[in-house]
């Protein structure tokens, strides 16, 4: 949660509804207290507690205003989510207690703390009012589960807000903290004091001012605002890169359009159309099975949810590159110290100065400001002794990618190190056991494999070592949360989980441009899927030099070979399978067609033509296979988890819901059939469930590892 305030209520005669809601009504202002853990959501008892409640309120001869209040750790957070697919039909629908909730004759006053997101701020929006304690936060996340606020909050945000805020708001689905809510017109209150007390004062203050309290449905603040002609134009264009592929957010402008240009009653039949095609539809079912897929993946099978983490109060990074700066700045942003520990000064000048530029960019774009800037850098201090990580709870090493190297270090640090400090590597590649092996605490070793830019990517690879104990896991995970990262669990083996799945589609891009599409047509149709980038144009960034050319050994027999012979090294030399202007804009290189073409005729394979969609299956389905085989051997524990890091470490399109979901949605016999039709042969698991009707996703979930 947001800010950790918790709202303990316990008013003398609370009477309770059912389970999980209450009702009292004292000093002529009536109570209706939602209590579900863990968030409040708006499950069938919660619906039916309201309608109770606020039935009962109206007819309350002792009431004469009502106020809307959550115990626990927040206000509603939203529609119940698991519900979505499992609906309670013997519960009132949303918009039914709604109706009632918003038809209260009495003033009627949300207290909002913690979150009121989704369809919790918009039950909020039809109480007459809103107060809020000011760490509180509102907003309409749907957008991220592939839906749209489809509980009149396209329709009665913008009667009270700016449309263009209105729209990035249901648009971007990020939360507003209170202040800036109430500064939009969002919350009428901030409450500092007690939030029930102060809520209960302002509701018997709306009940002794007498006028007839006002619904937002009927308001027009916002709609009186002006709003220039193009502005729905204007945005479409502007975020056009931001929203490319996904369903939801076109739908939003549209409902929004209806909100300002059409009456309530109409904008509502509009909002339920386009809501009603968004749930339907298979990007929201892949959009919500990832909300679940990354709560799921905290939770391990043999480690129980209640292992004590090691207290982590202080990070040791070594090594200041590309990983290792990345890596101090997570820590730092979330509040740690780092010690950076370098082996040469000027590599420890570029790591600090690299730190220190990027957090100027982001001082200059507005996300942080110049005190938060010196805060972070005040908490990092730089060495280029070893024995400055002697006090450090967590180590984490980002040298070299070399073997004998990590060793070196490794004992270097099981030396120093105290006893009880994690020891960990953010190898990519490397056999993370041959590295505890040097150590003589094995048990306090484990993989975290952040993602480059590591203080961008959402994903950490928490790689668990055949010694690594049980608490040193716990404690990674709980560290992930804290850092704000997801984390999925891998057991060791060559590429874990993101970079192996990855491996195949490289493979399978580099053979296809033998057989007829160039390598801009097989980038043009993995970005039709939904990449940002195709494989060619991430070779070209990365650098072709650094995957595995060497001058001296290469045969020149590949096509990357040859490009890097002629120094066509990717981006940093303007030259790679593209050609690259002083933007680094690309464009097809006529000479890597003519290579191209050299190379087809020489490989004796039927030149024919490929359409996107066959593109797409040649690159992803050897994806899958190699999903299937991760299950197999016990890397992974669940496809939900494989998912998670390619959608989070990986760009790949959340609204597919990932490799594994994918292939779910396509059907395995399907998927087994397309791999052999390739001459790929299907791993054993991936036929077998295909052939009992089963999926990847019902493959002993939650299964431990073989290799335990
Ligand atoms: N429905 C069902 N369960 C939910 C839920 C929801 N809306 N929101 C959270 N949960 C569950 C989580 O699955 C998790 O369960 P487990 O502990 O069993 O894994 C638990 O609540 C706690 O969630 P988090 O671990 O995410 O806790 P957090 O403190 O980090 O974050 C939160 C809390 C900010 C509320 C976050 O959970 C969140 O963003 N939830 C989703 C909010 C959302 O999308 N609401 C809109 C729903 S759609 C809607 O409302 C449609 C409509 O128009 C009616
Ligand atoms: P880099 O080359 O940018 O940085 C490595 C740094 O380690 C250099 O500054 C070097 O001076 C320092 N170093 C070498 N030996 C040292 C020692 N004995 N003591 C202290 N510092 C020492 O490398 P990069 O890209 O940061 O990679 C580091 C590790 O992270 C590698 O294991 C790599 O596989 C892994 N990784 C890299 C990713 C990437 O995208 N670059 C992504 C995920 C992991």
């Amino acid at each position: 949660m947001a800010n950790g305030e918790r709202l303990e209520v316990r008013p003398d005669g609370l009477e309770q509804l059912n389970q999980v809601t209450a009702y009292a009504c004292r000093d002529e202002v009536a109570l209706i207290l939602i209590d579900s853990p863990p968030v409040n959501a708006l499950g069938g008892d919660v619906r039916r507690g309201l309608l109770e409640g606020f039935t009962r309120a109206a007819n309350d001869p002792a009431a004469r205003a009502v106020v809307l209040a959550c115990a626990g750790r927040t206000f509603i957070a939203g529609a119940d989510i698991r519900e979505f697919d499992h609906p309670d039909l013997d519960a009132p629908g949303l918009h039914a207690v709604l109706d009632v909730i918003e038809a209260c004759p009495k003033p009627t006053v949300a207290a909002i703390h913690g979150t009121a997101l989704g369809g919790g701020l918009e039950t909020a929006l039809c109480c007459h009012y809103r107060v809020a304690s000011p760490s509180a936060q509102v907003g309409l996340p749907e957008v991220a589960l592939g839906l749209l606020p489809g509980a009149g909050g396209t329709q009665r945000v913008p009667r009270i807000v700016e449309a263009e805020a209105a729209l990035a708001m249901m648009a971007f689905g990020k939360p507003v903290p209170a202040a800036r809510a109430e500064a939009m017109g969002l919350l009428d209150a901030l409450i500092e004091e007690n939030l029930l007390d102060g809520a209960i004062r302002f509701a018997r203050g709306k009940a002794h001012e007498g006028s007839a309290p006002v619904r937002v449905r009927d308001r027009t603040e916002g709609l009186a605002l002006p709003h220039d002609a193009q502005l729905f134009a204007r945005f479409r264009r502007d975020n056009a890169r931001a929203f490319k592929g996904y369903t939801a957010p076109e739908a939003i402008v549209r409902a929004v359009e209806a909100a300002v240009t059409l009456p309530f009653e109409q904008g509502m039949q509009r909002e339920a159309q386009l809501y009603g095609e968004l749930i339907a539809g298979r990007q929201s079912a892949a959009m919500r099975y990832l909300f679940f897929a990354e709560r799921q993946c905290t939770r391990i099978p043999d480690l129980p949810r209640d292992t004590p983490p090691r207290p982590i109060a202080h990070v040791g990074v070594v090594g200041a590159g590309t990983m290792g700066s990345g890596i101090a700045m997570t820590f730092l942003d979330a509040g740690l110290p780092v010690v950076l520990v370098e082996r040469e000064e000027e590599a420890l000048a570029r790591g600090l100065a690299a730190i220190r530029s990027n957090y100027e960019a982001s001082r200059d774009k507005g996300r942080i400001d110049q005190a938060t800037l010196e805060q972070r850098m005040d908490r990092l201090t730089t060495s280029l002794d070893m024995a400055d990580l002697a006090e450090v709870d967590l180590v984490i090493e980002a040298v070299f990618e070399n073997m004998a190297l990590k060793q070196e270090v490794f004992a270097k640090i099981d030396a120093i190190a105290r006893p009880g400090a994690i020891l960990a590597s953010n190898t990519s590649f490397l056999d993370l056991d041959a590295i505890a092996a040097v150590t003589a605490r094995a048990p306090d070793v484990i993989g975290l494999h952040f993602f480059s830019p590591a203080n961008v990517m959402r994903l950490l690879e928490v790689v668990r070592g055949a010694k690594t104990g049980p608490d040193v896991v716990a404690s990674a995970m709980a560290l992930a949360r804290r850092i704000r990262k997801v984390a999925v669990l891998a057991r060791v083996c060559d590429g874990f989980i993101a970079n192996r799945m990855m491996t195949p589609r490289m493979d399978a891009a580099r053979a296809l441009i033998l057989e007829g599409p160039m390598p801009w047509e097989v980038d043009a149709a993995m970005r039709d899927y939904g990449f940002a980038m195709g494989p060619f144009a991430m070779l070209d960034l990365v650098g072709l030099d650094v995957i595995g050319w060497d001058a001296a050994t290469s045969s020149s027999s590949t096509i990357t070979e040859v490009l890097c012979e002629r120094g066509r090294w990717g981006q940093k030399r303007r030259a790679g399978f593209y050609d690259y202007d002083d933007k680094r804009r690309a464009t097809p290189s006529p000479q890597v067609e003519t290579l191209v073409r050299e190379f087809q005729q020489t490989s004796g394979i039927a030149m024919q033509p490929f359409s996107h969609e066959e593109i797409v299956e040649r690159l992803l389905l050897p994806v899958v296979n190699e999903g299937a085989r991760l299950l197999e051997e016990g890397i992974a524990l669940r496809a939900s988890d494989i998912d998670v890091a390619l959608v989070t470490g990986y760009g790949w399109p959340a609204y597919t819901g990932g490799p594994m979901f994918w292939a779910d949605d396509h059907g395995l016999p399907r998927i087994v059939a397309a791999l052999e039709a390739m001459g790929e042969t299907p791993c054993a698991l991936l036929s077998r469930l295909a052939s009992e009707g089963s999926a990847l996703h019902e493959f002993a979930p939650g299964k431990i590892p073989s290799n335990a």
